[in-house]
């Protein structure tokens, strides 16, 4: 696929390092060699050293070079146990229990983004998206004018003439089951940024609805209605609307009647959704009907790329959400 080339080569113009916690797992240990030989990032497994090496070698994956750290030995432990008490402590955190979370391998990992030994994590190809993503959400938290961490999927519609030659980026599918107006505004925004600096679109953001400028009156529709003000005001920039049904979002025809003023509707090539229920039914719908490739859930508004796997996933799918955590890296270091 195009858009992954280009993100493997930009990963490779500036690696970034990037830690597996989950280094015993067989997909992990056999995308080792593609990364590596590819130059897309340099890895830092987590786990223990004889037991990654015998796993490695019983399924002939070649691992050669890769780092391993394993919290049960590794220098960095005790440091890390008291900088996560010292984030924790008004939570509860004694330095006792820090110390064994911390030998926790997705806690381990998430500390040493936190602390910037490395840029960025990827996991999840065992551990739900809870499990991933609670450490990221307590230790390394949300970037700087962000207000909640959210995800979004790259979709690509064989044969399609919506968004850019059916390529949307969709948002929130995986992680805020009920955003208020705030932080739909903010995923809004976040979106709008991924979409131009992962994807190379020029974001035209449509906020939808079952309600198309006014055409309905409900709660729902009001919170859709205020997060598209707050963005307008906020980051006039960002060329945005709603709220849209999905139709006037993204066909030209249905948008001349329902919205004829929009600079968006009809042409969409960002859906913001309004929830989680709508969101995560919405993605798969696409995906099954359209038989579109959706790339993700990749999460968006972390202080540190934090990525989640799904369980399902391959080798090559754990080389590519690599690549994306090591684009998102550079970005935020910009
Ligand atoms: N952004 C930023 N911070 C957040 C967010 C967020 N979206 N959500 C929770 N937090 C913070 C909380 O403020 C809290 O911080 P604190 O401990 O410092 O006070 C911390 O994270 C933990 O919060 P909890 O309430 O304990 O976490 P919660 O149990 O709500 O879990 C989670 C958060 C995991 C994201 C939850 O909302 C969730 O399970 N979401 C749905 C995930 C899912 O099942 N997705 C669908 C499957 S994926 C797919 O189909 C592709």
């Amino acid at each position: 696929m195009e858009l992954m080339k280009k993100i493997w080569q930009l990963a490779r113009e500036n690696r970034k390092k990037i830690v597996l916690p989950e280094g015993n797992e067989e997909r992990t240990l056999l995308a080792c060699k593609s990364i590596r030989d590819n130059g897309i990032a340099e890895i830092i497994l987590v786990g223990n050293v004889e037991e990654i090496r015998n796993k490695a070698k019983e399924i002939g994956a070649d691992i050669e070079g890769i780092n391993i750290e394993d919290p049960e030995t590794s220098d960095k432990t005790k440091k890390l146990a008291e900088t996560f008490y010292e984030l924790r402590k008004n939570k509860g955190m004694t330095l006792e229990k820090a110390d064994k979370i911390v030998r926790d391998p997705l806690y381990f990992g998430t500390m040493l983004v936190k602390t910037g030994e490395v840029d960025g994590m990827v996991s999840g190809a065992i551990h739900t998206t809870g499990d991933l993503l609670r450490p990221g959400l307590q230790i390394v938290k949300t970037a700087p004018g962000v207000s909640v961490v959210s995800s979004f999927f790259i979709m690509q519609v064989p044969d399609c003439e919506y968004g850019q030659d059916g390529m949307l980026v969709f948002s929130d599918c995986a992680v805020n089951p009920n955003p208020n107006q705030d932080q739909l505004a903010s995923i809004a925004v976040a979106t709008a940024e991924t979409a131009k600096n992962l994807c190379g679109l020029e974001p035209r953001v449509a906020m939808l609805s079952f309600s198309t400028m006014g055409s309905a009156d409900h709660e729902m529709v009001d919170k859709v209605r205020n997060a598209t003000n707050i963005v307008k005001e906020k980051r006039p920039d960002i060329l945005i609307d709603g709220e849209l049904q999905l139709d006037a979002a993204i066909v030209r025809k249905v948008a001349d009647q329902k919205a004829p003023d929009s600079d968006v509707a009809g042409r969409a090539n960002v859906l913001v959704f309004p929830d989680l229920q709508a969101g995560n039914i919405g993605y798969k719908l696409v995906q099954r009907f359209a038989k579109a490739e959706a790339i993700g859930p990749i999460c968006q508004g972390f202080a540190r790329p934090i990525n989640d796997l799904s369980r399902g996933c391959s080798s090559e799918d754990i080389v590519n959400v690599v690549a994306v955590t090591v684009v998102q890296a550079q970005n935020c270091a910009k």
